[in-house]
């Protein structure tokens, strides 16, 4: 079986491939083709996969190329994870958006309207291509801001793109683990968008723990969200936030914060990164240890800001590594050989919320089998939560639509209707100052 990486040079392909290396079974995956525009990502990102593969019988044969016709045809399955604009790009989002006083975070408020601008053209092509050049692939996207990004592919592909985000396994995880629950025997009852969601119940052998988490303040300040949301606000909501929504509930207090730190995420990981991609290039180095010592700091420093101005604290060493390779791996492995299981994935809502249209990609728990993945059947949000989803959803149109149609009014009107956007003025010089920074973002008129 043959995966291809779009983004191959991209830093977390060596957790995608050490997934793939503990994978004995049958149909496993034998043949891996990175893509990457640039050829240094490319020879860097190699060396650490084969320093990870030395020892490892049957390690699926790596190969790369910057040819992406090539890259996709004969594919079964291909991870999309590119980054446009690249972790400059990320940083400019950043800044732009901080400079108005609004959060520029990749994937929530208008950070993420600016990077899936960037975005969705590029994400077009690539579907259109692998519709015609493997047209039995699916494509697992990775690239955020996942949920809009996915919706942009669904268009060409159908169900044959979904996107996948760790943050709700992460999540369920956490709450089962404070619950003394076993992870893998609960089902966790997660529904929204991507970054945009809410864990209302979890349930274990038909039983619903939630309300025991709910009842004791104790218990809710243990873990991460407890700690970042505070156990009154959780109460009250009666459900557990994805932590993204931190920037939402606490939108001041996360754009003071960012504002204030001496280098925004973006531009630390672009620091950070560009050391890695050097010492990884050179043989003197090992390119793993690097590798290593670079991920570990990276998740160490996770969402710092929101924690630091919520007196979160460090995170728990059980939180650090997310799991989002193990959720593409589960998700390949159900498709591939039918196993059927239940994931939270990226997918359109085929009637699951019904304030939402078909087409719309929604996260939520879905039946995955070689048919691909189906939502399922989900109680409705309460109106404060709709509300969220509908706007946020709403704005995520406006975005394919000012893609597909290059119109840099409609881009305009996608910042001014987010609910983190306060004015139509700071919407107009926000989509002037992304155009300006960006020559991704030339193509709006
Ligand atoms: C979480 C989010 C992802 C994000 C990742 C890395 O897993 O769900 O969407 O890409 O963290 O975040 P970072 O700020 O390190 O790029
Ligand atoms: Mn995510």
């Amino acid at each position: 079986m043959r995966l291809t990486i779009l983004g191959g040079g991209g830093f977390r392909v060596p957790l995608v491939h050490g997934a793939l290396l503990t994978d004995r079974a049958e149909g496993r995956v034998t043949e891996v083709v990175l893509h990457d525009l640039d050829d240094r990502r490319l020879h860097a990102v190699s060396r650490v996969l084969a320093e990870q593969a030395a020892g490892v019988p049957d390690a699926p044969r790596v190969t790369v190329t910057t040819d992406l016709d090539e890259a996709l045809r004969g594919a079964d399955f291909v991870f999309s994870a590119i980054r446009v604009g690249g972790l400059e790009g990320r940083a400019a989002d950043e800044r732009i958006a901080l400079a108005e006083g609004v959060l520029g975070q990749e994937t929530v408020g208008a950070g993420g309207i600016a990077y899936g601008l960037r975005t969705v053209p590029v994400a077009d092509d690539i579907a259109r291509r692998v519709a015609r050049l493997a047209p039995d692939a699916w494509v697992i996207n990775f690239t955020n801001p996942a949920g809009l990004v996915t919706e942009a592919m669904s268009r060409h592909l159908g169900g044959r793109a979904i996107g996948i985000c760790d943050s709700p396994v992460g999540l369920g995880r956490r709450v089962a683990r404070v619950l003394g629950a076993d992870p893998r025997e609960a089902f966790v009852d997660y529904v929204g968008l991507n970054h945009l969601g809410w864990v209302r119940g979890l349930r274990v052998g038909g039983r619903d723990l939630l309300p025991r988490l709910l009842a004791d303040p104790a218990l809710l300040g243990s873990f991460e969200e407890g700690r970042l949301f505070g156990p009154d606000w959780l109460r009250s909501l009666g459900a557990i936030p994805n932590e993204y929504l931190h920037y939402y509930y606490f939108n001041r207090e996360t754009v003071r914060a960012y504002q204030m730190a001496e280098r925004t995420r973006g531009a630390f990981l672009r620091d950070q990164q560009a050391r890695f991609y050097e010492a990884a290039g050179r043989p003197d180095v090992s390119a793993l240890d690097a590798w290593d010592r670079t991920r570990a700091e990276r998740e160490a420093t996770y969402m710092a800001e929101n924690r630091e101005s919520a007196g979160a604290g460090e995170r728990e060493e059980e939180d650090l590594s997310g799991g989002y390779e193990k959720v593409a791996l589960a998700l390949m492995r159900a498709i591939a050989r039918d196993e059927r299981t239940t994931l939270i994935l990226n997918v359109r809502n085929n009637g699951t919320l019904s304030a939402l249209d078909d087409d719309a990609v929604v996260e939520v728990p879905c039946l995955v089998d070689a048919n691909g993945a189906h939502p399922l059947a989900t109680a409705p949000l309460p109106a404060h939560a709709t509300g969220l989803v509908c706007a946020v959803k709403a704005v995520e149109r406006e975005v394919l639509a000012a893609a597909r149609s290059a119109s840099r009014a409609t881009a305009v009107k996608a910042f001014a209707l987010h609910p983190l956007v306060d004015s139509v003025n700071v919407a107009r010089r926000l989509a002037d100052g992304y155009i300006a920074a960006h020559p991704g973002l030339a193509y709006l008129r």
